[in-house]
């Protein structure tokens, strides 16, 4: 049977977390994420990949291995989320759902924060739910990739 993947995709200085601003970020490492992105994953019988990259293009290069193998994407951008423009690109040529996550509310910061360039391609938005988003965004990507899912041609429960 193949596995359904769903890709994990963490942007610039997400490396950080755990003492990065922990006052807007939290105190748990993206490892901590991670794990708990990959138990949603799990739950629901999928598996999780996760890459993390300070550099846009390794992202974009993440993007296109993902096209035609991994079925949706959870993607927290990181500052790229508001002007990466061709992580948005690499993004638009994915066909499976696309969940843009955030820790913190970009909304409610800065004005330069106001905009996502991912936002128009994305399924669902969580932001601002802390660690909690990882988990959520997973399984909203996984349903909506579940939903999206072409029928198998299993008729054996329909009546003759
Ligand atoms: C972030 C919000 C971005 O504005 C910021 O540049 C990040 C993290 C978040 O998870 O809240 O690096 O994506």
């Amino acid at each position: 049977m193949p596995r359904h993947v769903v890709l994990l995709l963490s942007g610039p200085n997400l490396n950080l977390l755990g003492t990065r601003q922990p006052e807007i970020y939290g105190t748990d490492t993206l490892l901590d994420h991670v794990r708990a992105a990959r138990r949603a994953a799990t739950e629901r019988g999928w598996d999780l990949e996760h890459r993390q990259s300070n550099h846009e293009g390794d992202l974009v290069d993440a993007v296109h291995a993902g096209i035609g193998r991994v079925e949706a994407i959870v993607v927290n951008p990181g500052a790229l989320t508001h002007y990466g423009w061709s992580l948005h690109d690499a993004l638009a040529a994915f066909e499976g759902p696309i969940v843009e996550l955030h820790l913190s509310e970009p909304r409610e910061r800065e004005p330069w924060r106001h905009t996502s360039v991912v936002e128009p391609l994305a399924t669902a938005r969580v932001a601002g739910e802390g660690a909690a988003g990882y988990p959520r965004a997973v399984a909203l990507a996984i349903d909506a990739a579940a939903a999206d899912a072409p029928d198998t041609g299993d008729d054996s429960e329909r009546p003759s």
